[in-house]
This record gives structure tokens, sequence and C-alpha cells, in this order.
């Protein structure tokens, strides 16, 4: 099983942007982090980020056929992108979304999210333990799909 990491822009800058949103862990803290639960797991994790919106959409595509799970945090993508939402769409792989502040207590314009609506699942407002819990969450995830498929298999048989 594989799950892909995707950070969308200025999460590079995590432990220097706007700590008293964000806190003060490193994107390298926490996605060393995730490789230990990965790791501890069996699983295949991959990490990516970037400040464009063209190569988060690639990278979702990319993803299609050869990735079990994506855990997202789009950023500021998260309220505005149609193209991030249509390639989650088209995709159709178990999809978590996270956010390290509770974007429903900030500005206005956080407030419309286009992507939780295509995702399986979001978390919002953990701090970086969002992402710790998203790896459990996946996890669990991918035990009900396997445990779907053998029903499947058993009913076929
Ligand atoms: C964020 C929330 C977004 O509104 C913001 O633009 C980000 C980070 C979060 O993780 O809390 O860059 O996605």
């Amino acid at each position: 099983m594989k799950i892909v990491v995707i950070q969308g822009p200025n999460l590079n800058m995590l432990g220097v942007r706007e700590q008293q949103f964000y806190g003060p862990m490193k994107l390298e803290q926490i996605h060393a982090q995730m490789k230990d639960v990965a790791t501890q797991n069996g699983i295949e994790i991959e990490f990516f980020q970037s400040n464009l919106e063209g190569e988060l959409v690639d990278k979702i595509q990319e993803c299609y056929g050869e990735v079990d799970g994506i855990i997202i945090n789009p950023a500021a993508y998260t309220h505005t992108s149609i193209a991030i939402r249509d390639a989650i769409s088209a995709v159709s792989i178990p999809t978590i979304e996270v956010h390290i502040s509770n974007t429903y207590r900030r500005e206005e314009f956080r407030q419309k999210n286009l992507i939780a609506p295509v995702c399986t699942s979001s978390l919002i407002g953990f701090g970086p333990f969002g992402y710790h819990l998203a790896m459990v969450g996946m996890l669990q995830l991918f035990n009900e799909i396997k445990a779907m498929q053998e029903a499947q298999k058993t009913q076929q048989a």
C-alpha cells in the first residue's frame, strides 16, 4: 500500500510562518513522524510540496492507478481551486484533507472550502497532530477496504 502526502503553498514555511496559527514544527519534522507511522505499518509513503497550483494538479493525476491514499493540505488553494478539486474527483483515490489551523475560526474567506466535498474526510484545527490523525485514519480506511474486498471475494466463490 502506498500513501502520497501533498502539501500546498507556503507549507514549506512551517516553523517560520504565523506560529500563532501553525505552531513551531517544521514540515520536515511532521513528515518524519508520518514516515515513522508508515514504516511501522509496512506502508510506502512519498512527500510532495509545491507552491504552484498546476504542479499540485499534476501530482494528484500522477497518483492515478499508482497510489492507495492521498493526504492533502491544499493550503490557500482550499478556498479557490476548482482545478485541485476536479483532480481529486478525477482520480477517485481515498483522500484525507488536513488543515493545521481551524479555518472556520479565521477570516471569512477561509470559511469557503472547495476541497472538503470531494474528500473522504477532513481533519481541521488539530495543529500538526492532524497529520498523524490522518495517517491513523488512512490505515483504518485501508483495513475497511481490505475487509470489503475479502467479503466480495467470499461472496463470489
Ligand atoms: C491552512 C489554512 C489555509 O487557510 C491557509 O491558507 C494555509 C494553511 C492550514 O493548514 O491551516 O496556508 O491550510
